[in-house]
């Protein structure tokens, strides 16, 4: 049986969106490509509200969070963490031979400007964090955060990992003005695994160029390069593209705010059904993610309710990280409607019944 996948990533794929996929192959560099890449840069610009340069490669957004650090930081910078992901960033950078100071708020919990006043000094190159964070399921406000690293040095980077809200959440770029912003293909944008993307600022791009040791694979710089000619530097998944540029026009022909507008419906619902069924959700009131509902769990077995929901065709996640065994977590992202997680809900209240 197929499985309607309600998990954190990746999540359902519509079949008109894989079928995209079976084109014919063509070179990344002959003119049909050339337009397919340019065609993707200008329909993701306008669905994110930006006009910033957006780079993609080859991979899980992880490359370019790694990326990110690689080019923006020589030595220095500072991790925000509240959750598994933000630990992820952090170790993105020890990785990499950084000194990340950091900052640790603690999971539920948003991260607030008040967490980081004081912590940004001047040789601080860079601030990083996660925008929703889908270990907890709280959705920090990146804007906020971004405003109190600038106020507190104009010089430092902002770079955000939206891998579980671009394309879910409004995550209003102009005002919060990210000089790297990374995603990728498997979360809200509703396709397979593979590609990875970056919006970047000009700050981030002269940075770029002064930052020695960033590797090939993503230096900024030569990937701006050939961008500007609606090029990937490396070989990228054409055949993913063709779906992604399809499933663009199926996002700009939603619209956004009702794109945007569905996903926090369906928050709400998962909230209303984990209130009457269970603790009600782990992330504090007023932060909470648009893409997924982390669920304080209780007593659940919750190895045996997955399992007799995958028998009736549903898959979710469990919990993540040090919140694994007290928690689990539905995703509800792309193209999931209100209708469809109804049927989950149904699913899911038939097989707590069924475990009495
Ligand atoms: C918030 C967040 N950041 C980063 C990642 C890692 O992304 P990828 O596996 O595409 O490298 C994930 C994956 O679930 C995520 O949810």
């Amino acid at each position: 049986m197929s499985r309607k996948l309600f998990t954190v990533g990746p999540v359902h794929v519509e079949d008109d969106v894989l079928r995209a996929m079976t084109r014919p192959m063509i070179t990344h560099r002959c003119k049909e490509y050339k337009a397919l890449h340019g065609s993707i840069v200008e329909k993701m610009r306008k669905a994110l509200d930006t006009d910033m340069d957006i780079f993609l490669v080859g991979g899980s957004a992880t490359v370019l969070i790694e990326g990110a650090v690689r080019n923006g930081v020589s030595s220095a910078c500072l991790g925000l963490s509240n959750g598994s992901f933000g630990n992820r960033f952090i170790e993105c950078g020890t990785a990499n031979g950084k000194d990340v100071a950091r900052v640790d708020v603690p999971w539920g919990k948003a991260i607030r400007a008040s967490d980081i006043e004081g912590k940004v000094t001047d040789a601080t190159e860079a601030v990083c964090w996660v925008s929703n964070e889908s270990s907890t399921g709280v959705l920090n406000p990146s804007t906020e955060l971004a405003e109190e690293v600038r106020r507190q040095n104009p010089d430092a980077l902002v770079m955000v990992d939206a891998v579980t809200s671009a394309f879910a959440a409004d995550l209003d770029l102009r005002r919060m003005r990210p000089d790297a912003l990374m995603f990728g293909t498997q979360k809200a944008l509703a396709l397979p695994p593979g590609l990875a993307f970056v919006c970047v600022s000009e700050e981030m791009m002269e940075r770029s160029a002064k930052t020695k040791g960033k590797g090939f694979y993503t230096d900024f710089v030569k990937l701006k390069k050939n961008a500007d000619e609606n090029y990937a530097l490396t070989t990228p998944p054409v055949s993913l593209m063709y779906a992604l540029d399809y499933q663009l026009d199926r996002i700009l022909a939603e619209g956004m705010q009702a794109r945007y507008e569905r996903h926090a419906k369906m928050a709400r619902m998962v909230e209303e059904w984990a209130q009457k069924r269970f603790d009600g959700l782990f992330p504090e009131e007023g932060f909470r993610s648009r893409t997924i509902g982390v669920v304080k769990r209780g007593g659940l077995d919750f190895d045996a309710f997955h399992t007799a929901l995958k028998a009736k065709g549903y898959e979710i996640s469990n919990g993540y990280g040090d919140i694994k065994s007290s928690t689990f977590r539905i995703g509800h992202m792309g193209d999931i409607t209100p209708a469809a997680l109804e049927g989950l809900i149904k699913a899911m209240d038939e097989t707590l019944e069924e475990m009495q």
